[in-house]
């Protein structure tokens, strides 16, 4: 995903905004650069392909590199490359052909063909494929009418599609101007006055900060280091929206542990106890708008990817617990189809980064319709906080890896808690049943912790095992499912191994015949009605001669145990608790097969942390 870092001080801005493109890095990128202002009227742009070390190079060896070391303006970008290939020519900044604009822009201008087209026909000359250079040329001709914030806001106008970016001109040294649509940018003042950052997320904003505020869909916003002038889109002032500095979630540390991904999923059962912390009420839940949950029927739950695993085990705890009959979709299929959603239904969207653009523009659409939206998220400010009437928030801290693991749990547990407390305000669950599930939900951190110890060893072994092997198959029926689903999702994700996952009950319509002697197959058995039929789905894939690594918990092992070559145990919680201490091992044994591959199972190949485009 791209990024964006802004700084304007006393300070060299150099290494801040380095610093705060390093904070960025985890979300994956292809390419970065950098624009410092001079105090002589001169912009120095420099870019390179490949991570923040290959950037650091091309500083180093750059003949400008003394005035790119006391430059107090800059700005910075990482790119993910959507529209043109990876090149330096692409990377931001882009600017205009006398480099009078500067240019950092996340996001896509839709109609940057056909604006290209006009700039052209009017002279224009273009040195790289991206829409960020049209606006860079836009920007520049207008910035004789009225100054850089004009120029700004007269361009913003032509532009169509989803995007943040920031302006910098030699002409004004010590001002950055920014502006979005759909895409977060944020505002930063830093503890050493005077100065202002301006980015495209809290956390990547470098150094200490005093405050931070939001910037709202097509406002402006005048940086120079002793203010941040908000303007709407007809130059009028606003007052921007503070964000609670708590958002400005840290990144796990690696520590002693081999990657990122490998210390979040250490990391789980601290991260479900900050999120459960004030269970049974949990973050957030009392925000909610509790009449219409409590007379409501009928609740949709829109997500992506592993997100929309969570809200498929979500379902289980909703249903039973909080007696609501819950639909759960892809947000990317469900806002596409003319779904029957209509004025006082619940749709709630889950995106950890709260940031992916099909589950957004699947909320805006439930919201245009009327019903009441809800948003768990794992990032207080993020753009969904912003479509949603009511939020829930996991407090799993900032995920670096790509692969979800620690947002997986906390996501679940949090739908848990919610279910929970549904359940009793609608006279689903009784004292009794409640006070129950209370202790389950707070006992969750230590199995979770269970959970993993248990897993290593076999895991381990069962890593060491199949590495090479071409295709694995995941099975699962009833809660297990899900669980199936993401440890297909997290192998295919970071150890590159194309493998399948399926309910169990449907092999025998099809899926049977990818069975051979040894085709590695791992089976999640949780407790549930439907459990001797997993046992016989089991017999029937042992038949076939297939390898069974079998994630039992404690109540279902005794069942499937002679069934499977091996077999790990996950500590006992309520069965429909389940999916959240089983999907360790399954966490695990993707990110030892991606070691044992020799990957890296923090940044998997063509994947970025947060999905911004559709
Ligand atoms: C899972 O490991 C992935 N990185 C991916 O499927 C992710 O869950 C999906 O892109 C949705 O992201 P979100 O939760 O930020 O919306």
């Amino acid at each position: 995903m791209c990024g964006i870092v802004g700084y304007v001080g006393q300070r060299p801005a150099l290494e801040l905004l380095l610093g705060g493109l390093e904070r960025l890095e985890y979300r994956g990128y292809d390419s970065a650069g950098v624009a410092l202002l001079g105090g002589d009227g001169s912009a120095v742009r420099v870019r390179s392909v490949g991570g923040i070390a290959a950037l650091r190079d091309a500083l180093v060896r750059h003949p400008d590199a003394e005035a790119l070391r006391v430059s107090t303006t800059g700005i910075g970008h990482t790119r993910w490359a959507t529209h043109g290939r990876v090149s330096e020519g692409n990377a931001h900044p882009l600017s205009d052909e006398t480099g009078r604009v500067q240019i950092v822009l996340n996001g896509i201008v839709e109609n940057h063909d056909a604006l290209r087209a006009l700039l052209v026909a009017e002279g224009a000359r273009f040195a790289s494929d991206t829409d960020a250079e049209v606006v860079a040329h836009l920007v520049a001709r207008r910035l004789d009418e009225g100054g850089l914030a004009d120029a700004v806001r007269a361009s913003l106008r032509l532009l169509a599609g989803h995007f943040a970016f920031v302006a910098a001109t030699p002409d004004e040294p010590g001002t950055l101007v920014g502006t979005r649509r759909a895409c977060p940018l944020v505002i930063g003042q830093g503890t050493d006055e005077p100065e202002r950052y301006l980015g495209s997320a809290l956390v990547g904003l470098p150094g200490e900060l005093a405050g931070a505020h939001a910037i709202e869909d097509d406002e402006i916003v005048v940086l120079d280091p002793l203010s941040a002038r908000v303007l709407d889109a007809r130059g009028r002032p606003v007052t921007p929206r503070r964000l609670a500095l708590g958002a400005r979630q840290l990144r796990a540390e690696r520590t002693e542990h081999e990657s990122f991904t490998l210390a979040e999923i250490a990391e789980q059962p601290s991260a479900l106890r900050r999120t459960l912390r004030a269970a049974p009420a949990g973050p957030g839940l009392d925000e909610l708008p509790w009449v219409s949950l409590c007379a409501a029927r009928r609740l949709t739950i829109v997500a992506c990817g592993t997100s929309y695993h969570a809200g498929l085990a979500g379902r289980y705890l909703l249903e039973r617990w909080a007696g609501l009959r819950v639909e759960v979709d892809i947000a990317s299929e469900w806002r596409y189809r003319d779904p029957s959603i209509a004025a006082g239904d619940l749709v709630l969207g889950i995106t950890q980064s709260g940031e992916t653009a099909d589950t957004i523009g699947a909320l805006r659409m439930a919201g245009e319709r009327g019903a009441h939206v809800l948003a768990l998220t794992n990032v207080p400010g993020s753009q969904v906080t912003r479509e949603a009437g009511a939020v829930l928030l996991t407090d799993a801290g900032t995920e670096v890896g790509v692969a979800a693991t620690k947002t997986f749990v906390t996501q679940v547990a949090l739908l848990a808690a919610l279910a929970r407390q549904l359940g009793a305000a609608r006279g689903v669950l009784g004292d009794a049943q409640a006070e129950r599930l209370d202790d389950q939900l707070q006992r969750l951190p230590a199995v979770v912790a269970a959970a993993r110890a248990a897993a290593e060893l076999p895991i381990a072994r069962a890593a060491e095992r199949w590495s090479h092997e071409p295709f694995f198959l995941f099975l699962g029926r009833h809660a297990g499912l899900p669980v199936a689903l993401e440890g297909a999702l997290k192998l295919k994700e970071i150890a590159y191994i194309p493998s399948d996952a399926y309910a169990a009950g449907e092999m025998k319509h099809g899926p049977i015949a990818l069975l051979g002697e040894g085709t590695p197959v791992v089976v999640v058995a949780t407790e549930s009605p439907v459990l001797d039929k997993l046992r016989s789905n089991v017999a029937e894939v042992k038949a076939r001669g297939a390898h069974v690594l079998a994630i039992a918990t404690e109540g279902a092992a005794g069942v499937i145990a002679d069934e499977a070559d091996e077999l790990v145990l996950v500590p006992a919680t309520d069965p429909l608790l389940s999916p959240i201490p089983a999907v360790v091992p399954l966490q695990l044994l993707a990110h030892q097969i991606a070691c044992a591959r020799g990957l890296d199972p923090d940044r998997p190949r063509n994947l970025a942390k947060t999905v911004t485009v559709e």
